[in-house]
């Protein structure tokens, strides 16, 4: 067994689906049956219209799914002055928060609160956005974000220079915070999941590939599997 499939066996990568792909209008059937083909997190993305173009879904709408699964629920903010809708998502049943460093003035203040909550705490990285920027943040936080693609919209190609900055967090991390994970948001499809795994994400998000697959039970196991080919 070479090292990387050696690791591999030793960390399980949590699959998280982005529900922003799923069909609203069937959006508790969705969610069950994402829960049933063995994910490990719900995705839920919010954004405001600023930070990023596109709008989604608040509190509201996140209760309504915490009281429809047992899934954590992994609430990814894009939006601007993030500190004033924490206590709502959290309050609402958000598992774990992430936050975007680009859109956050006190990100230790707003770390350490999100943790004092009882949820964990994510940073988030735009592509454009280095892993120096983390050099301070690193010792609060319990998950880092690397986004590949621009935020804002399901579907996009992944941005290949990503791969690098997983594997320079993943350094970051070793040396100042051990036990916190890497999250990877954007492009990922079973043709680059274990490419992913392998750089050193523990959490990949999958929006588009998950919701097209046609079969979502089908997909996870194989995904488990290390199956390269996408489904339909
Ligand atoms: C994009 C969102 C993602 C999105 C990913 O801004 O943060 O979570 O749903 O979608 P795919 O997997 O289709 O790139
Ligand atoms: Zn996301």
């Amino acid at each position: 067994m070479n090292k990387s499939a050696a690791d591999r066996k030793k960390r399980k990568v949590l699959i998280a689906p982005s529900l922003l792909s799923a069909d609203f209008m069937s959006l508790a059937r969705e969610i069950e049956a994402t829960g049933e083909a063995g994910a490990d997190l719900l995705h839920v993305d919010i954004m405001d219209g600023h930070f990023v173009p596109n709008m989604t879904i608040g509190p509201f709408i996140v209760e309504a799914i915490r009281k429809t699964t047992s899934l954590p629920l992994d609430v990814h903010l894009m939006i601007e002055r993030p500190e004033r809708y924490i206590d709502d998502f959290i309050g609402a049943g958000a598992d774990f928060v992430s936050v975007h460093m680009e859109a956050s003035v006190h990100l230790n203040r707003i770390l350490n609160h999100i943790k004092e909550k009882g949820a964990k705490a994510g940073v988030a990285l735009n592509p454009a956005t280095p892993v120096s920027c983390l050099a301070s943040a690193v010792y609060d936080l319990d998950f880092v974000l690397i986004m590949s693609v621009n935020p804002g919209f399901g579907g996009q190609a992944f941005i290949p220079h990503s791969l690098e900055k997983i594997k320079e967090t993943k350094k970051l991390l070793a040396l100042k915070n051990p036990s916190a994970l890497i999250e990877v948001d954007g492009g990922v499809k079973p043709d680059n999941f274990r490419t992913l795994a392998d750089c050193g994400a523990d959490i990949l998000v999958m929006g588009s590939a998950f919701y097209l697959s046609g079969d979502y039970k089908a997909l996870v196991q194989n995904l488990r599997r290390g199956k390269k080919q996408a489904l339909r």
